[in-house]
């Protein structure tokens, strides 16, 4: 992306030349003649604010240090007719990354803003850094604690879903005219226990990821075993399954955990799609050399500006969710070298999209 420029003058014709000078060097350039019209303009966003001392409704300076304050990761330059000691200070003052005095040449200003630029830039990178830094602490965290957890829930839950299949073997035995009333609420149970169990296999997975047990996965076979397990839960929410499984070559990786992936993409898809349609295909793109998994929905889609934040730690946008369910596709898929990208289905519902290497063949 261009880098955004804000230049704030009140002269016309050398904002209009500025404008044209740094259009050219790529930058992406607005103008704003007055504090008031600078603050409107600055709130669409920008990189670097290059400001004219005096303005007709404000002190450049002043005008600096708002937009320092309300624009932390963006940088300010400020520009002055008179080149005095006390107007350098009280640029310093309002924490401006450059000064430079008017008039100044075409090659001293693109150099400062080439510098501004990455100061910029590297003031992103070390926020982003920090930004997963924390990520891994959180999860570092929750790791200790639910690894005991879970292993102590997941034996109960173990127990509670053997004595259901004794009851519903019993069940079996009844009058058929008395089976329905009581198989019902029976099968809703071993749902949610299903339920229960995959949100901890989710954590354990979080908490210890095991080194990768590689073998030749057929992913057309592993989706349609998802697909299976998934009929009854779409049944109730009313969702059509469509499936296009072509012969793929196998893929190098691991079952268990590969199922994980597409188990969770098709239970978003699912909770997005309530009444609609999810699609599972899976295909080998001729002479790529991969094989693809592609789940569609006919939900509401994914936000672009969304798109990068969902595969984070506990971001959910569910009342019922634990945000924990792409984090953890994401980490596997990048333990075996694959590609994950989320888009929009030709409906207009969301489209993820899986890319993984095919196996070398032995
Ligand atoms: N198929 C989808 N359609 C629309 N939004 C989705 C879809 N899949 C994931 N999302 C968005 O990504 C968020 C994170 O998903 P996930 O990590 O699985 O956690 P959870 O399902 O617990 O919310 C969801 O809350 C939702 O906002
Ligand atoms: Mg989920």
């Amino acid at each position: 992306m261009s880098t955004r420029v804000l230049v704030v003058d009140d002269n016309a014709a050398f904002a209009e030349n500025l404008d044209e000078i740094l259009a050219d060097a790529g930058y992406q350039v607005t103008v704003a003649p007055s504090c008031a019209a600078a603050r409107s303009a600055a709130g669409r966003g920008f990189d670097i604010a290059l400001v004219d001392m005096r303005l007709p409704d404000g002190l450049g300076t002043d005008l600096a240090g708002e937009l320092r304050q309300h624009h932390p990761d963006a940088v300010v330059v400020l520009l002055t007719g008179y080149s005095t000691v006390e107007a350098a200070a009280a640029a310093v003052r309002a924490g401006v990354f450059a000064y430079l005095s008017k008039p100044c040449a075409t090659d001293d200003l693109l150099l400062t803003l080439e510098q501004a630029r990455r100061h910029v830039k590297l003031q992103l990178d070390k926020r982003e850094l920090q930004r997963r830094a924390l990520t891994s602490e959180k999860l570092a965290a929750v790791g200790t604690m639910t690894a005991g957890l879970s292993h102590e829930i997941r034996n109960p839950l173990n127990a509670a879903g053997l004595q259901l299949q004794v009851l519903e073997r019993r069940i079996d035995k009844l009058d058929p005219a008395l089976r329905p009333p009581l198989l019902e609420p029976l099968t809703l149970v071993r749902d949610e226990i299903r339920r229960l169990d995959h949100l901890l296999e989710d954590f354990l997975q979080l908490a210890r990821p095991r080194e990768l047990v590689s073998r030749p996965v057929d992913l057309s076979e592993l989706a349609g075993r998802v697909l299976d397990l998934l009929a009854r839960d779409a049944e109730r929410r009313g969702v059509t399954l469509e499936r296009h499984l072509a012969q793929v070559p196998p893929v190098a990786g691991d079952d268990g955990r590969l199922r994980q992936v597409v188990m969770n993409l098709a239970l978003n898809a699912l909770e997005a799609s309530s009444r609609g349609k999810v699609t599972m295909t899976v295909a080998a793109p001729t002479g790529a050399g991969t094989v693809v998994l592609i789940v569609d929905d006919t939900g509401p889609g994914v936000p672009p500006e969304l798109r990068e934040r969902i595969f984070e730690p506990f971001f959910t946008t569910k009342a019922q969710g634990t945000g924990l369910g792409l984090a953890i596709v994401h980490g596997i898929v990048a333990q075996h070298g694959g590609t994950l990208t989320v888009s929009s289905a030709p409906g207009g519902g969301a489209r993820f999209t899986l890319e993984l290497s095919a196996a070398p063949r032995s």
